[in-house]
């Protein structure tokens, strides 16, 4: 149920108490203002700005194309909100793999110029020292394994991480340095069932599965794949929760059908004297 009431702020804090608890996290991804402003009324727990905006918003083929500068713009659309959810901004390809140094700025860009109150950024253990020194900073990082897209050409395709024993050592390593390195979360994606099951168990800090089965901590979907807006293809793991796409045709099917008819605008629609 949605409600005008403001909900209490979700804070890093208690985004992982919600693990203790043995509360489920629900996240959705969210790219403006409205859009944002209506997932926040329906109660999720956090908002993601993921460089997915590049393949479902702008129609790019991958999340390769987003950089800090629409990062940052979709970021501050979201957080002008000001959502009783925590927002996470989505740390672009290239603006942390370089350096640490460079991979600090700009999530220091995403808190003082955007307004986020998080990032996240992908890898494993290679990138627990990174991690470290931003949260030494002051921010707060949620970490991202499993099939990272930003590394797609890495893994050949959109393959589940996590089936063979060396992968799935892999992933167990990396979610305890990350949680080590002092990340607050941990999105794993595209990985095995039982696997993201043992990560879980292995941290104390929240997993937020996508495509990574039932026993993570928490969930994470693009709005844009459950209410249909991307139809490009569909995961497996989507489900779709609405058909918005019918919707705004038939709504322009309707608007077009009254202009061409003179139905629209009514004179209630206009204005007189
Ligand atoms: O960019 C994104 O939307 C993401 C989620 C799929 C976790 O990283």
């Amino acid at each position: 149920m949605t409600s005008d009431k403001k909900r209490k702020k979700v804070t890093v804090l208690s985004f992982i108490n919600k693990k203790s608890k043995g509360e489920k996290i629900a996240v959705l991804t969210a790219y403006d203002f409205f859009t944002a402003k209506f997932l926040d009324r329906a109660g999720v727990d956090a908002l993601l700005v993921g460089d997915s905006v590049a393949m479902v918003l702008y129609g790019e083929k991958g999340t390769h194309k987003a950089n800090m500068e629409m990062m940052l713009a979709h970021t501050k659309a979201v957080a002008k909100v000001e959502p009783s959810a925590l927002v996470i901004a989505d740390m672009p390809f290239m603006s942390y793999q370089p350096s640490v140094e460079t991979a600090i700025t700009n999530a220091g860009r995403f808190i003082s110029e955007a307004n986020a109150e998080a990032v996240k950024l992908e890898g494993g253990v290679e990138m627990a020292d990174t991690i470290k020194r931003i949260v030494e900073c002051g921010i707060p990082v949620m970490g991202h394994i499993g099939m990272t897209p930003q590394s797609i050409y890495r893994f050949g395709g959109a393959r589940v991480q996590g089936r063979k024993e060396k992968s799935r050592q892999y992933l167990i390593e990396s979610a305890q340095a990350l949680e080590e390195a002092g990340a607050f979360s941990i999105v794993l994606e595209l990985v095995e069932s039982s696997c993201a099951q043992e990560i879980s168990k292995a941290v104390s800090i929240p997993t937020i599965g996508i495509g990574a089965g039932p026993n993570c901590d928490g969930q994470v979907l693009v709005i844009n794949d459950i209410t249909g807006m991307y139809d490009t293809f569909q995961p497996k793991f989507v489900r779709r929760y609405a058909n918005l796409p019918e919707i705004i045709e038939k709504a322009a099917v309707d608007f077009i059908a009254d202009v061409k008819s003179g139905k629209y605008p009514s004179d209630d629609e206009s204005f007189q004297g």
